[in-house]
């Protein structure tokens, strides 16, 4: 039977360091603050102008490909999950082949913000195991910096994202003990607008004025307390659900790649599974929020670490903005 192996994980992030006192410099808020309520001490910011989430998604495939041992020529599918897109359209996957001299290499953009990676894996995962692709280049890519609002008014969204890219590199396997397990995904629109960005609306005649930029509602708004609550809930609930159906006990795991929002987040939820601390993997301190790129960003880190090695099982969770969530179990 077909199954989904990860063959090589790889990651990118910008070179400039924006430390929590850089951003205190902007508006007001003290590195006290941002290290005790979400664990980040600093992320990386684009440097250059015309630097989209598929320029920092180049080198991350690169890496993956050569740890996978493939040539980039191989990979047969692109799968992008972002939600900063280059531009408004046509979807960053096209950008990326196009930079990796892939012409006619399908490219799927996968808008589901936080929970893009396994929203991603899922379908990266039928694809394979149905048979249509062999090389499958999932990427998570993000460029938020551009899309912040740093102001006193937006530093509770500000403080928290960064940029980065990250990629898996999935093909098929016959070795059923080392593959992708499961993956559950959810999405409920209900708290669709408690973490958006509203305008430009193509829902609105027109879809951008000068008083929406007025107004603010061309920035990221965020009801944090509520998305926290969702997060620390549904996190642990589609966790256990996946580890349940496969059988799994949580002393079974190797190690929790979570998506990195708030370390706070990650801790509660280790918590609520039962999970020991040193089970969790951590990079949020170095990156911030870098949504769709966070678990692959984040498994990379812990691959060259030591921390997830062959034959580990381990766990991926998210939660974010539509708001959608799910969790995958994977043995590498
Ligand atoms: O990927 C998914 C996306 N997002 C998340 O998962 C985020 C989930 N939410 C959170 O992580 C937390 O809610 C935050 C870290 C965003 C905020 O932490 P909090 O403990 O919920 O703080 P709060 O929003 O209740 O704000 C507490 C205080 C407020 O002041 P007052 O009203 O108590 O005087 C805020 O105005 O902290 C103030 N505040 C800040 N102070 C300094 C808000 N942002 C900042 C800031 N610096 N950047």
């Amino acid at each position: 039977m077909t199954r989904t192996a990860i063959l090589g994980v790889g990651h990118h992030v910008p070179s400039k360091v924006v430390t929590n006192d850089d951003l205190a410099k902007l508006f007001d808020t003290s590195d006290e603050w941002i290290q005790q309520r979400t664990g980040i001490k600093e992320r990386r910011f684009i440097e250059k102008d015309n630097t989209g989430p598929s320029d920092l998604a180049v080198p991350a495939v690169k890496m993956a490909c050569e740890r996978a041992g493939i040539d980039v020529a191989e990979i047969d599918a692109i799968i992008f999950a972002t939600l900063s897109p280059d531009f408004n359209f046509p979807g960053s996957g096209c950008f990326l082949g196009d930079k990796l001299g892939l012409p006619g290499v399908p490219a799927l953009d996968v808008r589901n913000q936080c929970s893009g990676f396994l929203y991603g894996l899922q379908v990266a995962d039928a694809w394979i195991r149905a048979g249509m692709y062999r090389r499958v280049a999932l990427v998570g890519g993000e460029v938020h910096s551009t899309g912040l609002d740093f102001s006193d008014a937006g530093r509770d969204v500000a403080v928290l994202f960064g940029d980065g890219a990250a990629c898996a590199i999935l093909g098929p396997t016959e070795d059923t003990s080392r593959c992708v397990l499961d993956t559950e995904i959810h999405a409920d629109g209900s708290g669709a607008k408690l973490l958006w960005t509203e305008a430009p609306a193509s829902a609105y005649i027109p879809r951008i004025t000068h008083e929406m930029i007025d107004d603010r509602r061309v920035w990221p708004a965020m009801n944090g307390k509520q998305v926290f609550r969702w997060a620390t809930a549904k996190m642990p609930e589609v966790a256990l659900s996946v580890l349940e159906r496969n059988g799994v006990g949580i002393d079974d795991l190797a190690l929790l790649v979570p998506h990195q929002a708030n370390r706070r987040i990650n801790e509660l939820v280790a918590q609520k599974l039962k999970l020991p601390p040193d089970k969790v993997m951590h990079n949020i301190m170095h990156y911030g929020n870098t949504t769709a790129a966070s678990i692959p960003l984040a498994l990379s880190e812990a691959i060259e670490q030591g921390r997830a090695k062959a034959g580990d099982l381990l766990l991926f969770a998210a939660f974010g903005s539509g708001f959608t969530w799910g969790a995958s179990l994977v043995r590498l």
